[in-house]
């Protein structure tokens, strides 16, 4: 029994990188030779179909102790309240709003924690997405994690994680952000006594980064910045559960030893982390604000050009300048849906309710925008001087399809009942 672990990380998005934990276990000049070295197995790990075009095509080659195939069969595996109906009850136009869920007190780990709050689509489609919130208060413990259904970003919100993952393990904090490819196998450790955060299950294109037009060569999330980690294996045996998500279900399987057992590994499919404090945040120096996709870190796209399956985006603390302009984000209706959370620090747009570990849906063409408190004070602010919005970070998953909320999203006591009362005492100014 051993294991062996790479610190630091590789950096860029979607890069060919390369890294073993012992020198001298990837081949040379070939993916498959007839022995690998060390006696391990070679094993093609695809994220894309094989004849994606070359800039999207997306593939790593592993070389592991034993292959993934090595495993007892796959039994169904009930969960309370992780899965993919997004059709139990009717989507709803109402603004919503909720607290966040209250921390776990009894034993949680990170799969036992998931609450499935709202979605579309579905692995059937290779469309949409799941969006979930966890909270734990344990490190998975002889259990491993796979999604067939979809890649997995996760965006802490309290406490550290440690992804062990069979290409490597990523630390991540608050404000930073994990991204798990389909199908990678992992386990989640805590650092700290509790965690709580969000997860989107993208059932679509794989996130990329988003295009930057006449932005130019530079800016939003730098590539540079996300940090994939180098190889690390555990040699480790006993009774251990696999844990497959498939087909908007679990699944679980008895494995007689880690699945992280990589020794080494290239290509360009691989889990990355990226920390949100590096966006390089773009918006007006003049008046008026550009749209929120200013803001977009990662998109996945859909068929249709320009028309996003999933834009995550983040608002991180900035400079608003803007003269002759109502500073706070707008009122709108838009075509897409948005689902948002706060992961520390408040939100321009409300002055109370909206609270780190919260979470919004406004759907399509639900009118919103700030609440009656942030316009008044907005609309007779000193834009004589800069403001600064220092202490924040929010978030949005924002979809071209309608975000369905689940039952248990709509029947939660942290469902804010009287959220829509933020907008009545928005006042009649019209004088003609
Ligand atoms: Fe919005």
């Amino acid at each position: 029994m051993s294991t062996m672990v790479s610190k630091g990380y590789q950096s860029g998005f979607g890069n060919e990188f390369a890294s073993e934990a012992i020198p001298g276990t990837l081949p040379q000049g070939q993916n498959s030779p007839q022995r690998v070295a060390h006696g391990l197995y070679a094993e093609q790990l695809s994220g894309t179909a094989f004849t994606a075009p070359r800039h999207l095509n997306r593939r790593s080659w592993l070389y592991r102790i034993r292959p993934a195939a090595v495993h007892q069969p796959f039994q169904p595996l009930a969960h309370a309240s992780l899965h993919n109906r997004f059709d139990e009850v009717p989507a709803t136009p109402n603004q919503l709003r909720w607290d966040p869920l209250p921390l776990a007190t009894a034993a949680t780990d990170f799969i036992d924690g998931l609450v499935t709050l709202a979605g579309n689509g579905g692995a059937g489609e290779q469309a949409g997405l799941g969006i979930h919130v966890y909270t734990a208060n344990r490190s998975m413990q002889g259990r491993f994690l796979c999604d067939a259904d979809g890649e997995l970003l996760i965006v802490p919100q309290l406490g550290r994680l440690r992804i062990a993952t069979e290409l490597g393990v990523l630390e991540v904090e608050p404000q930073e952000i994990a991204l798990i490819p389909r199908g990678v196998r992992f386990r989640v450790e805590l650092l700290d006594d509790t965690a709580r955060g969000y997860v989107c299950e993208n059932f679509g294109a794989m996130f990329k980064l988003p295009d930057l037009g006449p932005i130019g060569s530079n800016g939003l999330a730098n590539a540079r910045d996300f940090l994939t980690p180098h190889a690390a294996y555990e040699d480790v045996e006993g009774d251990f559960e696999l844990i497959a998500k498939f087909g908007g279900t679990l699944w679980s399987a008895r494995i007689g030893h880690s699945p992280l057992d990589v020794v080494g590994w290239h290509g360009n499919y691989a889990p990355c982390k990226y920390d949100l404090r590096r966006f390089n945040t773009i918006g007006s120096i003049s008046y008026d604000h550009p749209d929120p996709s200013i803001f977009t870190v990662l998109t996945s796209p859909s068929d249709t050009p320009g028309t996003a399956n999933i834009d995550f985006a983040i608002f991180p603390p900035r400079w608003l300048v803007a003269q002759h302009t109502f500073r706070p984000p707008w009122f709108h209706r838009n075509v897409a849906s948005e689902f948002m959370g706060l992961i520390t620090g408040a939100y321009d747009a409300k002055a109370e309710g909206f609270v780190p570990g919260g979470a919004s849906l406004h759907n399509g063409m639900s009118g919103h925008g700030p609440d009656a408190a942030t316009f008044e004070k907005a609309s007779s602010a000193d834009l004589g001087k800069p403001d600064v919005i220092g202490d924040t970070m929010a978030f949005m998953f924002e979809t071209r399809k309608v975000i369905c909320p689940t039952r248990q999203a709509l029947d939660a006591p942290q469902l804010q009942r009287d959220y829509y009362r933020c907008w009545q005492d928005i006042r009649k100014h019209f004088a003609p």
